[in-house]
């Protein structure tokens, strides 16, 4: 039988034993973050290796953040110079969240929250330099909705996502998706299969070992 490998198992009892606080403050750098209970938190073991500090020169550019959570990554591209960023995310805590973080980091008039299934309600034909997608990758059963930050169920999420990214990248545009060695087939190699099936290439902008799994930022790119 397949169990929840042991970081996720940690990261959903530190989400829990903090929900049952409430809201708390940390602060990401230079970002204040308010984390709602159960929103996935930007200072979880997980989040240690995520690319916050890889979230810099945007100068101009047009930015999707799906899967916003508190809206960190939306705030820092908004920091680096977004000229405009999109953020959205399925859970109405984590966009009520995100909302009161960009308007803590007075960046409102650069970033607009919504409530979106993956790209389900970004409108067709609008276009997006980059789009940063930090999305759940641990492929298990998600028997808890409150940990839905965490579980990709059959890797679906990422199915879909790939299946309709290109519609939303401009013509040198690209996604850049944190991932981890976690779980038992979702690891590097299947989200790379999964990808170029739907025609895009990559690289691999930076590598971790942290917390006895590999880390890795990639940036996809379609191909040709
Ligand atoms: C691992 S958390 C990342 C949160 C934030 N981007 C960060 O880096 O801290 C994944 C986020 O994706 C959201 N999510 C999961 N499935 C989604 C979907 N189908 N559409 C939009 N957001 C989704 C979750 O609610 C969660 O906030």
């Amino acid at each position: 039988m397949v169990t929840i490998p042991e970081l996720p198992r940690k990261t959903m009892a530190d989400i829990k034993k903090n929900a049952e606080e409430g809201t708390y403050r940390v602060d990401v750098g230079s970002i204040k973050i308010d984390v709602f209970p159960y929103v996935f938190p930007p200072d979880s073991q997980f989040s240690r290796s995520s690319f916050y500090s890889e979230i810099t020169d945007l100068d101009g550019l047009r930015v999707l953040d799906v899967g916003t959570g508190t809206g960190i990554l939306a705030i820092a591209a908004a920091k680096a110079g977004a000229s405009m960023v999109d953020a959205v995310d399925l859970e109405t805590v984590a966009v009520e969240c995100a909302r009161h973080n960009v308007e803590l980091n007075g960046v409102d008039h650069l970033i607009n929250v919504c409530q979106s299934d993956l790209f389900s309600r970004v409108p067709e034909g609008v276009t997006y330099d980059l789009i940063l997608a930090n999305l759940p990758i641990v492929d298990y059963p998600e028997e808890d909705v409150r940990f839905h930050s965490l579980f990709d169920p059959g890797f679906k999420y990422h199915e879909r996502f790939f299946a309709d990214a290109r519609g939303y990248l401009s013509g040198a545009g690209m996604v850049m998706m944190c991932h981890a060695d976690l779980s038992e087939g979702s690891g590097f190699g299947r989200l790379e299969c999964l990808a170029g099936d739907y025609g895009f290439d990559y690289t691999i902008a930076q590598t971790t070992f942290d917390l006895g799994h590999e880390w890795r930022i990639y940036e996809f790119r379609v191909i040709g």
